[in-house]
């Protein structure tokens, strides 16, 4: 059978205004709550979870429709230290050497240094892959479009829908990540995009006393 170019949009839903102003406050006061952490506990969490949030980044819009994004889950606790031992080596180049002073000098707010031991105590990393370009089946590169766009918009959602099931996160750019593609054995297609930390916090977790924009400074409306 033929398929068809056009299916009726299925189950969309409207709201009054009242109802969603209400769904949007309160999402709001529920995603002003996430915070990125720096201490982990290595409390587990069922993997099915972990796969329904990919499945949910999964439903971000892209770019002519390429998704071109892949995520590799790692529960494994060698290759976590492989990526801990990696991740150090480039972040001790970028705070003793690569990083510029002003770099530096907005980093100090978070006490972050080039050691990261919540890369193997949290027990998952996720890592997103932007997939520059496919390798169709005749072999012949063909084209993604707007990858980054794309891919951030999938990111974004993952965070979020880790966050809704209480899921703390470090979005992690040691740079560079090259390493992540050799250790987790991806094709030359696809760049490491983020490594993306998921656990519960340690108990006790403090996180940096920074502030959000106000509305007025991050709006215009003509
Ligand atoms: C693209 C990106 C890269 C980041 N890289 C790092 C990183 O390598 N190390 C780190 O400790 N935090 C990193 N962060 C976390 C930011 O510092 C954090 O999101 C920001 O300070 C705001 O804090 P909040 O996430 O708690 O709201 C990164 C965030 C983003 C979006």
């Amino acid at each position: 059978m033929k398929k068809e170019k056009h299916i009726p949009l299925k189950n969309y839903e409207k709201f009054s205004d009242n109802k969603s102003l209400e769904i949007s406050e309160l999402f709001f006061e529920k995603m002003n709550k996430r915070r990125s952490v720096r201490t982990f506990s290595s409390e587990p969490i069922s993997i099915e979870v972990i796969k329904n949030v990919i499945k949910t980044a999964n439903t971000a819009p892209s770019g002519a429709n390429k998704q071109p994004w892949h995520f590799v889950i790692v529960e494994s606790n060698e290759i976590k230290k492989q990526i801990k031992i990696a991740a150090e080596k480039e972040e001790k180049e970028f705070y003793s050497n690569k990083a510029p002073k002003e770099w530096l000098k907005d980093l100090e707010q978070f006490d972050t240094n080039a050691k990261k031991p919540f890369l193997e105590i949290a027990p998952y990393l996720i890592v997103v892959f932007e997939e520059k370009y496919r390798i169709g089946k005749s072999g012949v590169r063909e084209k993604n479009y707007y990858t980054k766009e794309s891919v951030g918009l999938a990111s974004g959602m993952l965070l979020t829908a880790l966050h809704n099931v209480g899921v703390a996160t470090l979005t992690h750019t040691p740079s560079p990540m090259s390493f992540l593609s050799k250790i987790l054995n991806r094709p030359a297609n696809e760049t490491p995009f983020l490594l993306i930390v998921a656990g519960y916090p340690k108990k006790g977790t403090v996180v940096p006393n920074i502030k959000r924009k106000m509305l007025n400074e991050i709006l215009t409306i003509f």
